[in-house]
């Protein structure tokens, strides 16, 4: 089976581990959770940063830093994880959702723009699968309307957007770690942000909001969110070759770009669209309407080939119908592409071999369906 997601853990990566859990440092508490923090900071350009255990977990704690009320509203894309959504939701705030481009797959900055009112407290900028957005315009109508810009970077670590690394630009910006991501520590999380207040809530909000008198009479309603001392020896590891995975993945998805893009019956997106380069955090496909999207990918798993459809959008989570929780404005980009879209096999240990291969599936079953 050529699985989605082959993340790439070579003998040194494991024995960093080891030495780590030989040393006993296997908690939050050892010393390389704050290496680990100190050289991500210093690689985007932030002033603060703190690993938790996961992306989703970044954005709950930057959300609840806010201290939103009832009526505030966070504007976020429809299509993307439903982590972008519940941060808000949790918080008893309004998701405001916004259709996607059919180009880029990220939110439309011109209906975000729209959108913004006197209850807009923030922006949740989200990069999707594969081109960034265009976060510098984003950052400039949230300084002139004095939104926050939270820049949910999670699926770019390592990716530029301009010269600056994607989670430069956010007022508070986010990582994850997990398998599936450039660097990988299993599963794991990172907030950044230059406000000092913030970066003290964050740090209280992911660890119980302990007392500071009394370490057991506690401040707030917090989590148990900490990232250990295992997962920092990881990261470490692996944020080595950074520059070797985004050259890797920059490769993988050209290559498929090369063997795909003849294909009339599908879309992919191509490596460079105006000035956004493609990273293809994950390489993804839209049919064209009159294949059955079901009967090719099944036509796919029998040779081996794991594909995983896209991100369902906002609109039509049952989750949120059940919740009552109603959404304005209408969604056919999210809707279209959510429909027509999956994706390929397209982690770093995915092989020029299994591209081909892959290709050569693809463009074989198309041609008969
Ligand atoms: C854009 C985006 N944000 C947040 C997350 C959540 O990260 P995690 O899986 O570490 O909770 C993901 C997960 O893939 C993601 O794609």
């Amino acid at each position: 089976m050529i699985p989605v997601n082959k993340p790439e853990i070579t003998k040194v990566d494991a024995q960093k581990v080891y030495r780590a859990v030989k040393e006993g440092w296997v908690s939050s508490s050892g010393p390389q959770v704050k290496v680990f923090e100190n050289k991500i900071k210093k690689f985007i350009g932030k002033k603060y940063s703190s690993a938790v255990a996961n992306g989703t977990a970044a954005l709950e704690i930057a959300i609840k830093t806010l201290n939103l009320k009832k009526n505030d509203e966070v504007i976020i894309p429809n299509f993307t994880i439903i982590s972008n959504a519940l941060a808000v939701i949790k918080q008893n705030a309004k998701p405001i959702l916004i259709d996607c481009d059919l180009q880029t797959w990220n939110m439309k900055i011109d209906l975000m723009e729209n959108a913004i009112n006197k209850n807009t407290k923030a922006i949740i900028a989200t990069h999707i699968y594969g081109y960034p957005i265009e976060i510098d315009k984003i950052k400039k109508i949230c300084k002139k309307k004095k939104i926050i810009l939270i820049e949910d970077a999670a699926e770019m670590f390592g990716h530029k957007y301009k010269n600056k690394y994607c989670g430069y630009y956010g007022d508070i910006s986010v990582f994850s770690f997990y398998a599936n991501k450039h660097i990988t520590t299993g599963e794991g999380g990172m907030i950044l942000t230059n406000d000092k207040a913030i970066n003290d809530k964050v740090n209280d909000l992911r660890n119980l909001c302990f007392g500071k008198i009394n370490r057991f009479n506690h401040d707030d309603i917090g989590w148990n969110y900490r990232f250990t001392n295992l997962q920092a020896a990881l990261g470490l590891s692996q944020l080595k070759r950074i520059n070797n995975i985004i050259k890797k993945k920059k490769k993988i998805g050209k290559l498929y770009y090369k063997l795909l893009s003849k294909n009339k019956t599908i879309t992919i997106q191509k490596p460079k669209l105006n000035n956004l380069e493609n990273i293809y955090w994950v390489v993804g496909i839209i049919i064209k309407k009159k294949i059955n999207i079901d009967i090719l990918r099944k036509k796919l798993f029998k040779f081996g080939i794991e594909t995983r459809s896209f991100f369902w959008p906002m609109n039509k989570q049952k989750i949120f119908k059940k919740l009552k929780i109603k959404f304005k404005g209408s969604f056919p980009n999210s809707n279209y592409i959510s429909k027509y879209g999956f994706y390929l096999p397209s982690g770093i240990g995915t092989t020029s071999k299994d591209i081909s291969f892959v290709c050569k599936k693809i463009n074989q079953v198309t041609k008969n369906l």
